[in-house]
């Protein structure tokens, strides 16, 4: 499905070495669970250059952009409901910002340079104050080149927690695709190409989980984990099996689902998706198993569940895991009063693109190519000086999406979550609720979500080099 996409090999040396490290290297996290508040009420995240142990602690360390000198950011935690402040503090050379992806956010704070807010220059900082409203999975990066800032590094997890005490101990596993170089920095060279951006995106060659090659995370029998993972990647469709263990799937994007058994194949995390899982340990104490990443040409081992001797004084009773409570609302969702848009994804490499919209001037391919704009939506190449549909507020929306393009897509909405009604004109049954989902070659899609959120929402595909070179716009909620 995705192979046509990958235009550098998977560098399997890379892994085997992860693999390897991996039988040593120690389960603490590099990460902090969580940023102590300040005085003044605020977590602070400071943007920075440092380096992060990507290869394994034996290889040469890779220089990366992070906040608070880690690769990923620390876990910012949170109760639902609670008021979040963040500074961010930008010890860079370039502006930056940072979104909070999944929020159902107020405008001002959605942390988007260029439509809602001015970007954080060098040596500058800013406040970000928001509510979660809802409890899950989220994560927080830059919004701001982020074709080169997410690639480097700028991104972390942000948990915002149910009321009532998770009964299940916490996993987290941040997932990235990184193109390095044979000396472990990252490569440079092809940064920003446009190759990438016509093509797959920036598609990597060492995969890390929580920063690192291939972490192993110690888990004692008779325990109920819950994994939250986060595909972090630029563009890295990620497919991936839990070995040797049936996990639940509990929510996706942070949103809870009915509870249901995963098939093999099922778990499939597109760039910045995210997935709960609940996973029983019921293997015997002293067995390893492998958390793998799948393509039609491998598997590779990027993490080990280690089963550490002895087992749980009072072992958990491994039953379906109830239902997470949902807060989202949806009550005012109304599909057949739909305000519906049409949505057409035209360009990139293999596409029929010939000429789009830019500035306000009609362009042929030579001069979209110039421009680095090798995508549209609806003929327009990423131009927000109009959004894609102004709606008043309470109104429901529909998206008719064809992708007539010859790569998937990664569309992700800010400040709601949509539901898919109709894939191939065929309805969808029972509403699952994401912030972002894939669509891919030749696909009819349609989205719909209840616009409850005042303000201007970037709507664009997290393939990120993808948003770059075009696949953006935006909905006016009034
Ligand atoms: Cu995850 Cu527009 O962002
Ligand atoms: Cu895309």
């Amino acid at each position: 499905m995705t192979e046509k996409t990958i235009s550098l090999p998977l560098n399997r040396r890379h892994f085997i070495l992860g693999a390897s490290a991996a039988l040593f290297a120690p389960s603490v996290s590099v990460f902090a669970d969580d940023v102590p508040v300040s005085l003044d009420g605020y977590r602070v995240l400071t943007a920075g250059k440092t380096t992060a142990s990507l290869l394994g602690k034996d290889s040469s360390a890779t220089p990366v952009w992070a906040y608070n000198g880690t690769n990923p950011g620390p876990v910012i935690r949170v109760k639902q409901g609670e008021k979040v402040k963040v500074r961010l503090i930008n010890k860079l050379d370039q502006p930056t910002s940072i979104h909070w992806h999944g929020i159902r956010i107020d405008n001002a704070m959605d942390g988007v340079t260029g439509l809602t807010q001015e970007p954080v220059k060098p040596g500058e900082s800013f406040e970000y104050e928001f509510i979660a409203p809802d409890a899950g999975t989220y994560w927080y990066h830059t919004h701001n080149r982020s074709w080169e800032q997410l690639a480097r590094g700028l991104y972390g997890m942000l948990i915002v927690e149910e009321p009532d005490a998770s009964k299940y101990r916490d996993l987290n596993l941040v997932l990235d695709d990184w193109r390095l170089s044979k000396d472990g920095s990252i490569e440079e060279q092809s940064m920003g190409e446009l190759h990438d951006w016509a093509h797959g995106g920036r598609l990597g060659n060492v995969l890390t989980v929580n920063g690192q090659p291939g972490p192993v995370f110690d888990v004692t029998t008779g325990e109920q984990l819950r994994l939250r993972i986060v595909n972090v990647a630029n563009s890295r469709i990620m497919k991936l099996n839990i070995a040797d263990h049936d996990p639940w799937l509990i929510a996706l994007d942070g949103h809870p689902v009915t509870p249901r058994k995963l098939k093999k194949g099922d778990l499939v995390l597109g760039p910045a998706q995210r997935v709960d899982l609940v996973v029983d340990a019921k293997l015997k104490s002293g067995t390893k198993s492998p958390i793998q990443f799948v393509s039609d040409r491998q598997k590779i081992d990027i993490a080990t569940i280690n089963y550490v001797t002895g087992e749980l004084a009072t072992p958990a009773v491994f039953t379906r895991p109830s239902g997470l409570p949902v807060s989202m609302p949806h009550s005012g969702f109304n599909l057949e009063a739909a305000k519906t848009v049409d949505l057409n994804m035209i360009g990139g490499a293999m596409g029929n693109m010939d000429r789009a919209m830019l500035g306000g001037k009609m362009l042929d391919w030579r001069q979209l190519v110039k421009a680095k704009r090798v995508w549209a939506f609806n003929g327009i190449a990423g131009d927000l000086d109009k959004p894609l549909v102004q709606v008043r507020k309470g109104e429901t929306v529909r998206i008719d999406i064809i992708n007539d393009t010859a790569f998937p897509h990664a569309m992700h909405l800010h400040g709601h979550h949509f539901t898919v009604v109709t894939r191939n004109n065929m309805s969808v049954a029972g509403r699952v609720w994401r912030d972002t989902e894939l669509v891919y070659p030749d696909e009819k899609v349609s989205f719909a979500f209840l616009a409850d959120n005042p303000g201007k929402w970037l709507f664009h595909c997290h393939m990120i080099e993808h948003q770059a070179g075009g696949m953006m716009t935006w909905i006016d909620v009034a």
